[in-house]
């Protein structure tokens, strides 16, 4: 069910072209090229900082965070897993990242200066899906912290998945709090829409934003496959529980319990 056409959108170049098209969205989505020589060395010299990532990434592997720090004997930098290197010129920088990224087609995008927690970086995912009635629903908001040394929150790159309400909370107070969550929402909700809008066939939308230092929240990234076991480290099981139907409705995970239950129906019946 899962590869059902057009569910699913890998390439992150469609999806940010898509976004780019609601004047609400596109203010926060950083600037997306696609990365050669030219976009790499531009894009460092406006920005400072960037990341280059593959077009078709899962899982944050190949995700590269670049800086430029003028002034310094080795100006550039490249921070790839818990490795970070040190380059003379924007030649080696370069020589480098074609390196790392071999054959596949990468993106460059404007880096977004993520809040950290003790150190850490973090940046939240949001969930939308389509509810039982046919609309789009944000069902879930969770912040996920990189691992110490890391430039990625994912989780499967050793990102830990935290409330988001524990991380704002002593930066916000509970009433900024709040009102963050419901902004960080309604802008995955309005995100998942224009991306429907262009695929109609998409039915669930993990949102990737993140919260610059001052606060402004940019879209990294919009997964059309999110992970709705995400949702199960949030002590308050309710989220968990509603992500976990409206997939199954959707036909995204299989109706588990269902199935193993009929499992044992049918052992039982053999047994008899
Ligand atoms: N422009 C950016 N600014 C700041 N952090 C970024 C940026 N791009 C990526 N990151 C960090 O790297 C992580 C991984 O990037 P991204 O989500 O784009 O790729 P991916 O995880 O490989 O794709 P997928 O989520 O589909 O598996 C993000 O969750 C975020 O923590
Ligand atoms: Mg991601």
């Amino acid at each position: 069910m899962i590869n059902r056409k057009g569910v699913h959108i890998a390439n992150k170049w469609v999806k940010t072209v898509a976004t780019l098209r609601d004047p609400a969205v596109a203010p926060h989505v950083p600037e997306t090229r696609r990365m050669n020589r030219a976009t790499l060395a531009n894009m460092l010299n406006r920005y400072g900082m960037i990341y280059v990532k593959p077009v078709a990434g899962t899982y944050g592997r190949g995700v590269m965070r670049i800086e430029r720090t003028p002034g310094q004997r080795l100006p550039y930098s490249c921070h790839a897993g818990l490795s970070k290197k040190r380059f003379s010129s924007i030649d080696t920088l370069y020589g480098h990242v074609l390196r790392m990224k071999r054959r596949r087609p990468y993106l460059a995008q404007r880096g977004v200066h993520l809040l950290k927690t003790n150190g850490r970086r973090f940046d939240i995912r949001v969930m939308v899906q389509k509810n039982p009635a046919g609309a789009w629903e944000p069902t879930g908001v969770i912040a996920r912290v990189a691992q110490k040394g890391k430039a990625v929150t994912n989780y499967h790159d050793g990102g830990t998945p935290v409330p988001l309400s524990r991380l704002l909370l002593p930066k916000l107070g509970s009433n900024g709090a709040r009102q963050a969550e419901s902004k960080l929402k309604a802008l995955g909700l309005r995100s998942a829409r224009a991306l429907a809008r262009a695929h109609p066939k998409i039915n669930m939308v993990g949102a990737d934003i993140g919260l610059d230092t001052k606060l402004r929240p940019w879209i990294i990234e919009l997964n059309t496959s999110p992970d709705p076991y995400l949702f199960r480290h949030l002590k308050d099981k309710s989220t968990h529980r509603k992500v976990m139907r409206y997939a199954r409705l959707l036909g995204r995970i299989p109706a588990a319990r269902t199935a193993s239950r009929t499992r044992t129906a049918i052992r039982a019946r053999r047994k008899r």
